[in-house]
């Protein structure tokens, strides 16, 4: 597909998204001759710096990236597209500015991405300066709004974002980017389930026992405490990533691949979920936050000793969350989410556990180990698919082991791709199929808010787990004695 050249411009440029995740995913494209030529990259930063000193402060984000697989001309290349704009965003010449530069176009091409990689306070105000500068004209070309998460803080707060951003922008023009659609195992649970005959006939309530989602990192808060404080797990994690991967495992087949049908089947499962009252908050989600511990043999410290965090703080590390699913297909298969900073390790996956076979057949026998069969999709690090089975073990006994089949779908000189190149890349081509609708957004709120109301208004007390374990006790919200939470794999029974 030719695409044609476009300008990006990013808010929050010298910020840890733009350093860790955007310039090397915008280099990586350079790289694989994805940018179109003409192509202009301009970085809105508040640092008093020079061209130079960006150049040089890019170099360090792409090195830092690319490590072994820097290429030295490509860079040179990569650099003669980048331009960085000293400015405030809270002062009306920061954009005035900025249109006179991307006005000149001899320069900078018609089509232009503005990423705002800012805080959700500073959405409204940067997009009535760029509408006050006439910056969302499309007379000439495309303009397009990235907006990064979170998008509010609430159903109500998303709403009043949404109202004030619709003021400037059609829908079209709005892509709400959640990065865990770029990720190349999410976008292959699409293929895994609708390319594979064999699965949807047992993909529903008659053979699924329970779906589980966990997505568990090592990493603290680093340097991000105001805002963590001000979110926690289930606003940061939960809310967004998590349901949006329930509704990819869960979602009818869509019509197509196109925006509009994989956003209705997702939007769909979103109104699906029996909404949680506020009297039954506690059968339904755990919050839990990490106390001193130990990852990988360091001692680390637990929330209330990092940086910028009150001695009170209550906000949760750790969330965890039953839904239900009150549709043909899924009602009475239990749905569990967890996620947690600070735990044993860092992985995302999504199990599912079939129903147990009757075991009538063979109960002469002394098979000891006759589990469930699960399917396993592994998101991070390991990018995998699995599917355990029960299988005889050789020998004269009657006796099973969990045998598991491994659909690899990436062999060892295919490198994966991070989220953020794929997504950067739809922008160009106009493609939203990846990013998220108004109606999801709004309707994921809808489902955590009675959650999140309930543990506003207790504030007395927030259970802990030591870093490094695999989070507090919550087997409460299991509706089944054999529930538990999976954390690894491979094959619980060998
Ligand atoms: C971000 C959250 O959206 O996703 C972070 O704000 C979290 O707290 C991150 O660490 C996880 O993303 P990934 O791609 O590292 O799994």
């Amino acid at each position: 597909m030719n695409l044609d050249p476009c300008t990006y411009v990013i808010f929050g440029a010298t910020g840890n998204l733009s350093r860790i995740k955007l310039m090397p995913a915008l280099y990586h494209l350079d790289v694989a001759n994805r940018l179109p030529d003409g192509t202009r990259i301009v970085a809105i930063g508040r640092r008093p710096w020079d061209q130079d000193k960006w150049l040089s402060e890019v170099r360090d984000m792409v090195t830092a990236k690319a490590k072994d697989e820097f290429d030295e001309s490509v860079f040179q290349r990569f650099c003669t597209r980048l331009v960085y704009h000293q400015g405030d965003l809270g002062e009306a010449q920061c954009f005035s500015q900025l249109a006179t530069l991307l006005n000149d176009k001899a320069k900078f091409a018609h089509n232009i991405a503005f990423y705002l990689s800012i805080s959700p306070s500073d959405f409204g105000p940067v997009m009535e300066m760029l509408s006050n500068n006439q910056l969302f004209n499309e007379e000439l070309g495309w303009r397009r709004v990235i907006i990064e998460k979170p998008f509010g803080y609430d159903s109500e707060s998303a709403h009043a974002l949404q109202k004030r951003i619709s003021h400037y922008l059609t829908e079209e023009q709005i892509y709400r980017i959640d990065h865990y659609l770029g990720k190349g195992m999410v976008q292959n649970v699409l293929v895994f389930r609708f390319a594979n005959v064999m699965l949807e006939p047992l993909w529903n309530r008659n053979y699924i026992d329970h779906i589980q989602i966990t997505h568990s990192e090592e990493i603290g808060i680093d340097s991000r405490g105001d805002y963590y404080n001000g979110a926690g797990a289930m606003r940061d994690m939960l809310q967004s990533h998590l349901l949006q991967l329930l509704t990819l495992v869960t979602m009818e087949p869509p019509a197509s691949m196109e925006a509009e049908s994989l956003r209705d089947e997702k939007v769909k499962v979103l109104k699906s979920i029996r909404p949680i009252p506020k009297e039954a908050v506690h059968g339904h989600a755990f919050r839990a936050q990490y106390a001193p511990g130990h990852i990988n043999g360091e001692r680390v410290n637990g929330y209330l000793q990092e940086a910028n965090i009150p001695a009170d703080s209550i906000t949760e590390t750790y969330a965890s969350m039953k839904l239900h699913i009150d549709n043909w297909r899924w009602r009475g298969v239990p749905m569990y989410l967890r996620t947690g900073k600070r735990m044993a390790k860092a992985q995302s996956t999504i199990s599912i556990c079939f129903r147990h076979p009757p075991l009538q057949f063979f109960r002469d026998t002394n098979m000891q180990c006759m589990t469930q069969n699960w399917i396993l999709l592994g998101i991070q690090p390991e990018e995998c698919i699995r599917i355990e089975m029960t299988v005889k073990e050789p020998g004269l006994e009657m006796k099973t082991r969990t045998s598991s089949l491994d659909a690899s779908f990436r062999n060892e000189d295919e490198k994966a791709i991070d989220a953020y190149e794929d997504l950067l890349l739809d922008v160009l081509k106009g493609d939203r199929s990846l990013f998220l609708r108004f109606d999801e957004v709004e309707h994921a709120w809808r489902i955590v808010d009675p959650i999140l109301q309930t543990w506003a208004i207790e504030r007395d007390f927030i259970a802990t787990y030591p870093a490094g374990s695999w989070g507090p006790e919550d087997s409460r919200l299991f509706e089944k004695s054999d529930h538990f939470w999976r954390s690894t794999l491979t094959p619980e029974c060998k």
